[in-house]
């Protein structure tokens, strides 16, 4: 069965990025001039996703802004014969069918998916996180379509980390079962570095299958007193078995510093009218 429904979890306080995101969502923080979650919605479109549900919390309005219309300024773009400005904007509102759904009390990200049971009804389907950012030739989430279609198991994608991170992560325990697969056996959300069953960490795509949401809606809280996703999939692998599967491409860690000015420089080197400037700005260290 094709995958056709994603769910983006967007209800975070950002606390990482503040002060910036104390009026602004950080889904909508830019990288180069796309705002983050743009780049998540896009590689759903390219990976055959039709409908999108944002789990957002209150001062999250902005993002449903960001894939609307905005009549005055297209009018005024249009009026001026600005067509390239216009074109980065007059697609957004078309590009795919979204709709939000507001989580009411910040319980974790295992109740944040929980929130989608109702639109996602009786079909298996994506569950994408904005702060993983990955740059590849085929979408990572059509790569893990196909690989739920050739398994008919749900699906995570894994990326090996180093030792010392992986207290930032779900970690997976799994047999590996081809170049990319691994059967998994466990789950865990955020080990310290000696528990930690492997050095393979669990990154924002999954497909899941909806028997997830009667188990989240018995999964007590976890680490962090949260409801984790990850205690939901250690449930969900018990019983239908799950694959964990070693993506192609970059990833880049939106939610992290580092990591979103490394994705701002890694995708502003892919602008040849950025690039040059900017290698010659980094190698004189700015000027
Ligand atoms: C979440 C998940 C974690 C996963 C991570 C990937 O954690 O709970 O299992 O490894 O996303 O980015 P968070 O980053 O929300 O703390």
């Amino acid at each position: 069965m094709k995958i056709k429904k994603a769910v983006i979890p967007a209800a975070g306080y950002g606390t990482r990025f503040l002060p910036v995101t104390k009026a602004v969502p950080k889904e909508l923080l830019p990288i180069v001039d796309k705002p983050m979650i743009q780049y998540i919605v896009e590689e759903a479109k390219a990976s055959g996703i039709e409908f999108v549900i944002l789990i957002v919390n209150h001062g999250k309005e902005a993002i449903e802004d960001h894939f609307d219309i905005n009549y005055e300024l297209e009018d005024t773009l249009r009026k001026k014969g600005n067509n390239e400005l216009l074109s980065l904007i007059d697609g957004l509102s078309e590009m795919i069918k979204i709709v939000s759904i507001r989580q009411k009390k910040p319980l974790g990200l295992g109740h944040a998916v929980l929130q989608a049971k109702n639109l996602i009804g009786d079909e298996p389907f994506a569950v994408v996180l904005g702060d993983d950012i990955i740059d590849s030739e085929k979408p990572c989430l059509l790569q893990m379509s196909e690989v739920y279609e050739k398994y008919g198991k749900p699906v995570i994608a894994v990326q090996k980390v180093p030792r010392e991170d992986v207290s930032r992560y779900g970690i997976i325990k799994g047999k590996q079962a081809g170049n990319s697969i691994y059967m998994l056996e466990d789950v865990v959300e955020k080990p310290s570095p000696d528990k930690a069953p492997s050095d393979l960490a669990i990154i924002g795509r999954y497909i899941l299958t909806p028997e997830i949401f009667e188990i989240l809606e018995d999964t007590s809280s976890g680490a962090g007193g949260e409801i984790q996703l990850t205690d939901g999939l250690k449930v969900l692998l018990m019983k239908k078995g799950m694959i964990g599967y070693r993506f192609e491409g970059d990833r880049y860690d939106g939610g992290d510093k580092l990591g979103f000015l490394l994705a701002n420089i890694a995708y502003a080197m892919k602008r040849p009218e950025i690039k040059d400037k900017l290698l010659e700005c980094m190698a004189g260290y700015i000027k």
